[in-house]
C-alpha cells in the first residue's frame, strides 16, 4: 500500500500537469500486451472527454517525493432517466396512462489510469474513493463505469473492492468508413431536423429511455453535434413538406427512424498499434483497390494504423415495420458524412436488446459485443422513489448513450 503523505491525490492543474498526464496515458496500454491495441490521442487536452458534461472533475495522484504523476481519474455528473412512472395528473384522463420519466443524478467514471510501475499499491482504489466523495458532495445518487469485460484489473477493482454491481452490457458497434460512398436507397427520404424539432422529438419519444439526459437540449446545441436526421419512406415528405415535429408526432408515418451524429473526431483520435506488417499490407491493398474502383464497393479497411477520427451515432430510434430498413439507410447516410469528414470509422453503442441493431451495419472484428457497465448506489437519500434501487432493475429494450461520454 502507498502510505498516507507519500502520495497526494489532488485536482488536475492544466498549467503544470499536462506532460505528466500524457506520460501516464502513454504508459498505460489498455488491452492485452503483445497484441493489437487501441491508443487514444486526446489532442493535448486531458479533460476533453469530460468537458462537455454539465459538471466534471479530473484528479491526479502524485508521489510526495519526486512529484511524479502516477495515476489519474476523470468523472462527470448529470441528470438522466432511471425509470418511468405513470402520470398522476388527474386533470386530463389521457395523461393517466402516459409514462413519465423518473430522473436521478448519476456520475460516470472514465479514464482511470495508474502507471504500470505503481500498480497494486492501492492508488486506483484511492482515486476511485476520492472521486466518489466528490460525486456524493455534488448530489450524485449513483456512480457507474464502463469497462471491457476482459479487463480483470478494472472489473475486480470496481466489483470486489468498490462495491459496484454488473449492471448492463450494451454493444459498441463499429463500421469502417470505406473509400467508396455507401448507396442510400432512393425509396427512403432523409431529412435534417432543426435542433428545436429534434429536442421535441427526443423529449416526447425517448425521455423514458434509461440514461436519457435531461439536458438533451445542451447536447443537441453543442457544436460537436452534426445534426439529427430522420428517415421516412420516399413520398411521405420532402424538405418542403415537412409538417413540423408536432404534426409528425400526432400523425406519424407508419415507419420512421432517427439518429444524431456527434463529431468525436474533434475531441480525440484513435490509432491501432501492434499490427503485423502483413496485416497492414493487406489492409492497404484493399484501400488502394477500393479507391481506384469505387463502383465495385469493396469493403476496404480504412487507415487505422495511423491516427484516425470517428463520428459517433446516438439517439437511435424509430417505429414501424420498416424501421430497421430506414435505420440502415440512415447509417449509410452517416457513413457518407463521415467519409466527407475524413473519419476512419463510424461507431455507436446500443442496448444488447435493441430491436434496431439489425439495421446498424458493423464489423464484428472492430466491435465490442459486451461493454460492461457497472453501477453503485452512492447514498441513502434517493430521488428515484417509485423506481426503487436502479442497480437492481432489469435492462430495458433500449438505452440512451450520451455522446459526451463515449
Ligand atoms: C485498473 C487499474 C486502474 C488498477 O489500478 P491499481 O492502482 O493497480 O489498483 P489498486 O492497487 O488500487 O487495486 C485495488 C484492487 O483492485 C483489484 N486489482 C487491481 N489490479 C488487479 C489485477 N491486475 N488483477 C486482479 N485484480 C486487480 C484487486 O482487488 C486490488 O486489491 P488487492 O491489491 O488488495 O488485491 C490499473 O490496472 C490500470 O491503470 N489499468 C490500465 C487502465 C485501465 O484498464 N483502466 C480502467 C478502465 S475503466
Amino acid at each position: 500500500m502507498v502510505e498516507e503523505g507519500v502520495l497526494m491525490v489532488r485536482e488536475f492543474d492544466p498549467e503544470k500537469d499536462c506532460l505528466g498526464v500524457e506520460d501516464v496515458e502513454r504508459r498505460c496500454e489498455v488491452g492485452p500486451s503483445g497484441k493489437m491495441s487501441l491508443f487514444t490521442d486526446l489532442l493535448g487536452d486531458p479533460v476533453c472527454r469530460i468537458r462537455h458534461s454539465p459538471t466534471f472533475l479530473m484528479l491526479v495522484a502524485e508521489t510526495g517525493d519526486e512529484k511524479e504523476i502516477v495515476g489519474l481519474i476523470r468523472g462527470c455528473i448529470k441528470t438522466v432517466t432511471c425509470g418511468k412512472k405513470l402520470s398522476r395528473n388527474g386533470k386530463n384522463t389521457n395523461d393517466l396512462s402516459k409514462p413519465l420519466p423518473v430522473y436521478t443524478k448519476v456520475a460516470y467514471i472514465l479514464g482511470l489510469r495508474v502507471s504500470p510501475s505503481h500498480r497494486r499499491m492501492g492508488i486506483g482504489l484511492k482515486l476511485v474513493s476520492r472521486m466518489e466523495k466528490w460525486f456524493s458532495e455534488n448530489g450524485a445518487e449513483y456512480s457507474y463505469i464502463a469497462t471491457d469485460n476482459d479487463n480483470q484489473a478494472s472489473v475486480k477493482l470496481f466489483t470486489d473492492r468498490c462495491g459496484y454491481a454488473k449492471f448492463r452490457t450494451p454493444s459498441i458497434l463499429v463500421q469502417p468508413v470505406f473509400a467508396h460512398r455507401v448507396n442510400v436507397p432512393k425509396r427512403v427520404t432523409i431529412l435534417r431536423l432543426a435542433p428545436s424539432d429534434a429536442e421535441t422529438l427526443y423529449r416526447r419519444r425517448f425521455s423514458t429511455t434509461e440514461f436519457f439526459p435531461r439536458d438533451i437540449d445542451t447536447v443537441l446545441n453543442n457544436k460537436l453535434n452534426l445534426g439529427t436526421y430522420i428517415a421516412v419512406p420516399a413520398g411521405t415528405y420532402c424538405n418542403e413538406s415537412w409538417p413540423g415535429v408536432d404534426k409528425f408526432l400526432s400523425d406519424s408515418p407508419e415507419s420512421w427512424a432517427v439518429l444524431s451524429v456527434w463529431n468525436s473526431k474533434a475531441v480525440f483520435m484513435l490509432e491501432v498499434r501492434g499490427a503485423s506488417p502483413l496485416r497492414r499490407g493487406l489492409a492497404k491493398i484493399t484501400r488502394i483497390v477500393d479507391r481506384a474502383f469505387p463502383w465495385l464497393r469493396i469493403p476496404s479497411v480504412p487507415e487505422v494504423f495511423r491516427p484516425f477520427g470517428l463520428h459517433f451515432l446516438y439517439g437511435l430510434g424509430g417505429d414501424g415495420p420498416q424501421s430497421v430498413r430506414l435505420m440502415k439507410a440512415l447509417c449509410g447516410f452517416a457513413h457518407n458524412m463521415a467519409k466527407e469528414s475524413g473519419c476512419g470509422v463510424v461507431a455507436t453503442e446500443v442496448s444488447s436488446h435493441e430491436p434496431l441493431r439489425l439495421g446498424i451495419p458493423h464489423w464484428k472484428r472492430l466491435s465490442c459485443d459486451e461493454d460492461l457497465w457497472c453501477m453503485k448506489r452512492l447514498g441513502e437519500d434517493y430521488s428515484d422513489g417509485s423506481v426503487g434501487d436502479w442497480t437492481k432493475s432489469p435492462p430495458g429494450l433500449t438505452i440512451f448513450v450520451d455522446p459526451r461520454e463515449f
